[in-house]
């Protein structure tokens, strides 16, 4: 029987119109562009509007990955969606997006691993082709994090962004596509970031809606030491597991919540700052989305050439970490079993 891994068969993305600025946030709280900016180096986010919920904004970037592609939505075999903002707790936006896409012949669920979910998805998806349960996977991490945000708290609420990304996850030769991934977890530190209430610890109250318990509480300062620390070292560890050095990494793709934390933490992989893909200035924090719009965007953008080794590195709400390096090759790919 032939050998089996995965590649990225096609990409695509999607971010709602509407954009809010720093100068918008500045009339909502006491709040600076100067400050956001040398803090965060976010100057501006996109908005769901209130008709848009998760799977309103995961459906058409997985319809461009797939046309991307060249999949049709009855040729998956899974659809992920990874994400901290569902539609609702069930029944899951996977499910809810597979219908809406057509993929009759999927299974469906959601992965929550906070701002590492989509690199969580490539891990499962080369996984899930890899020992032939599946020919192709969806993977789509989509955000509407506005919705979960407290407008009240300045040190959050200037963060977040919405958007989705997508990649269509398909069969190839093992060694032209996904060569490794990292997939960690820290529960301890769980409490640094956290949407306290509505789950079955804290059922909603009228008490605890107006505390903004159902908000994003995040421990900034805390989350950033452990992300500057850990990013470097889960991608040191996918870039040996794959074999390479940070010389070889064409494109390093990271989750976008501070550009001081993409900066730091190129500086301790040794990536030249060319080499890092930026967009947190235009949409802020995406979550689980970040990554995989922006590594759309790059594609799009036509600075992919075939062959680029790519090293995807996420950290979020967990606490985890994750990290894959992946080589970028649209050739199409056939086993015969
Ligand atoms: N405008 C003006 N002042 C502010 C604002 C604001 N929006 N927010 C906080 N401040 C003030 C604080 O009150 C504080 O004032 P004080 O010194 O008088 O007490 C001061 O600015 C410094 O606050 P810090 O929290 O120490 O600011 P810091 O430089 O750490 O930046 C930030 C905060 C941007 C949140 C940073 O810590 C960060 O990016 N952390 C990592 C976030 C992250 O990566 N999350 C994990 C990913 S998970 C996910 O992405 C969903």
């Amino acid at each position: 029987m032939q050998q089996r891994g995965s590649k990225i068969w096609g990409m695509g993305s999607y971010v709602p119109d509407k954009v809010l600025s720093n100068a918008d946030l500045e009339r909502i709280v006491d709040t600076t562009d100067e400050w956001i900016v040398t803090h965060t180096g976010i100057r501006e986010r996109r908005i769901a509007t209130d008709d848009q919920a998760c799977s309103d904004l995961c459906v058409p970037a997985a319809e461009r990955a797939l046309a991307d592609a060249g999949v049709s939505p009855e040729q998956l075999d899974m659809v992920i969606v990874s994400t901290v903002t569902p539609d609702m707790t069930f029944p899951a936006t996977g499910c809810l997006v597979q219908d809406r896409i057509g993929a009759r012949n999927a299974g469906a669920f959601d992965l929550v691993s906070g701002c590492t979910g989509f690199i969580y998805g490539i891990g499962l998806a080369d996984g899930m082709i890899s020992n032939g349960a599946c020919d192709y996977v969806l993977v789509i991490s989509g955000e509407v994090l506005t919705r979960i945000t407290d407008w009240t708290d300045r040190s959050t609420c200037v963060l977040f962004g919405d958007g989705a990304g997508a990649a269509v996850v398909g069969l190839a030769e093992p060694g032209t596509g996904v060569l490794s991934y990292v997939l960690e977890s820290y529960g301890q530190h769980g409490d640094l970031l956290k949407l306290p209430a509505g789950g079955t610890r804290q059922p909603l109250t009228p008490e605890l809606l107006a505390q903004h318990e159902n908000c994003i509480r995040m421990e900034g300062h805390e989350l950033y030491k452990l992300a500057v620390r850990g990013v470097p070292e889960v991608g040191e560890t996918a870039m040996e597991k794959a074999g390479v050095e940070a010389k070889d990494i064409a494109w390093v793709v990271m989750h976008q919540a501070n550009k001081r934390i993409l900066d730091a933490a190129a500086k301790r992989l040794g990536v030249p700052d060319e080499r890092v893909v930026v967009n947190v200035d235009r949409y802020g924090n995406t979550s689980a989305a970040s990554i995989p719009i922006a590594l759309d965007e790059v594609y799009r953008e036509g600075h992919m050439a075939p062959g680029d080794l790519v090293l995807l590195v996420g950290f979020g709400a967990g606490f985890t970490l994750g990290a894959a390096v992946v080589r970028w090759d649209k050739v199409p790919y056939t086993a015969e079993d």
